[in-house]
């Protein structure tokens, strides 16, 4: 059986969710090892909507374990908001599990992701507001809370006492606001605590087992490539590695354990928040295709810049990911465009830039030109159906970035794809 991560090659929402729902049907396992409610995950079964920010895209399969690895990062209130709302819809949670070393959003995480925000003004990253950055941060400074210590009272109270202690001599005389309560915090998170502890378990072994019965685990990654802390347009990224290497430190597994990495990829691109985007469409084009791919947060409901497919990012989400295929999405949103562009390397002060660079700043694109197509292609399942020109744009792309594109969405659905499989 082989192992596979999912994973997203642009900004996030790329089609993550759909993608993995639509391979995990094979799958034994479905594990998350970044991010956290900062993602915002969509399934389309026939007429449901489904919207995942922690939990697993899997879960819709009745009979699957999910796990929320430890390098996911928690935010214990939004995910019993998360596990009720699937419950009300007759989804049945028994199979999911929770790394007990995850690390947990406080409500000082929310509280000073929007503070540093609002003092950075006009330089804000533009995040989700969810708490990421300072909780990873918390992590990282070896002052984070975990799963296990929330679920012993004494243990809680004396990591929470130490942390608040830090915290609010922050907030007070950085940031000049009240402190918090650490009795509210405690009574806040009580009620969350009994839902979510049945569900605690050293996960790391749950995968090992899997391995050695040859079962087939899947790993869906949140965020994308140009959000990675280390290979993302820094600082305009998240505070974790949504990366594939992220699966071996975020789940507690080997490199020799996985066997394929798909990229999700949008057939054009976009963006939420702030940051570099060569070849964003501040125009009629970057409207068309916000409107008719529907480009709005699924997380925060902001309008995403639209722009085109940037083939450098593409071999740089390659590289660092050492993708084995691509999974295309939304192929169908570019349907009556006359004129599709490419970008396929950059100038910046008359000189030609070939490879993705470390600062995206005021590198202008050098396009390549497609011809667009007008049939309707959401109901084509087979490849060889697809008009002539969309098949000349997708094998031109996987010529120039070297990787197989084996799935092409054509609509939202979990069923609205061609599998070349
Ligand atoms: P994720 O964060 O990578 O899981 O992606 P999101 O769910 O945030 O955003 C992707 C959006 O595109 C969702 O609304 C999906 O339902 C939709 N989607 C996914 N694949 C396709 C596709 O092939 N065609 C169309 N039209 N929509 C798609
Ligand atoms: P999925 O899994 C798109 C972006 C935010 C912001 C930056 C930092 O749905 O693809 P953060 O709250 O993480 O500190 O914000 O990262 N961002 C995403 N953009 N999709 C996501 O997840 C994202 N998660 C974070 O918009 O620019
Ligand atoms: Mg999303």
């Amino acid at each position: 059986m082989a192992n596979k991560i999912v994973v997203g090659t642009q900004w996030g929402d790329e089609g993550k969710g759909k993608v993995t729902n639509m391979l995990a049907r094979k799958a034994d396992l479905v594990v998350r090892y970044s991010g956290g409610n900062n993602a915002g995950h969509t399934v389309v079964i026939d007429d449901n909507k489904f919207e995942l920010h922690l939990i697993p895209s899997g879960i819709l399969y009745p009979d699957k374990p999910n796990i929320l690895g430890n390098g996911v990062v928690i935010d214990p209130q939004a995910l019993v908001e998360e596990m009720e709302g699937l419950e009300e819809r007759g989804i049945n949670l028994d199979n999911l599990y929770i790394s007990e070393i995850a690390h947990v959003v406080m409500p000082y995480h929310r509280l000073l992701d929007r503070l540093e925000e609002e003092r950075k003004g006009a330089g804000k990253i533009g995040t989700t507001g969810k708490g990421i950055g300072p909780v990873y941060t918390d992590k990282i400074a070896r002052r984070g809370i975990r799963m296990i210590e929330l679920l012993d009272e004494e243990q809680f109270t004396r990591k929470l006492e130490e942390s608040l202690d830090y915290h609010n001599t922050v907030l007070e005389k950085v940031y000049g606001v009240q402190p918090l309560d650490i009795e509210e915090i405690k009574a806040e998170y009580r009620s969350s605590i009994e839902k979510i502890r049945p569900h605690i378990i050293n996960t790391a072994i749950l995968i090992e087992e899997a391995c050695r019965e040859n079962k087939e685990i899947f790993f869906e990654g949140a965020q994308g490539t140009l959000l990675d802390i280390d290979f993302g347009t820094y600082p305009y990224v998240t505070s974790s590695n949504p990366t594939a290497g992220g699966v071996c430190t975020g789940a507690g597994i080997g490199p020799t354990e996985i066997d394929e990495v798909i990229g999700v990829t949008k057939a054009y691109q976009t963006r939420v928040g702030e940051g570099p985007f060569p070849t964003e469409q501040k125009n009629k084009i970057g409207e068309y295709l916000r409107e008719k791919g529907h480009e709005y947060g699924v997380t925060t409901g902001r309008p995403r810049r639209c722009g085109w497919l940037d083939i450098p990012l593409l071999k740089h989400a390659v590289r660092v990911n050492g993708l084995t295929e691509i999974a295309l999405t939304k192929l169908d949103v570019l349907t009556g465009l006359a004129e599709l562009l490419v970008c396929t390397s950059y100038q910046k002060d008359g000189e030609n830039i070939a490879e993705y660079p470390a600062c995206a700043q005021d590198i202008k694109p050098v396009y390549q030109e497609f011809s667009g197509w007008e049939e309707d292609i959401s109901s084509i399942r087979e490849y060889s159906n697809l008009p002539v020109n969309a098949r000349h744009y997708l094998e031109s792309i996987e010529e120039m970035v070297g990787v197989p594109i084996r799935i092409i969405g054509v609509g939202p659905g979990r069923e609205e794809a061609i599998n070349k499989d």
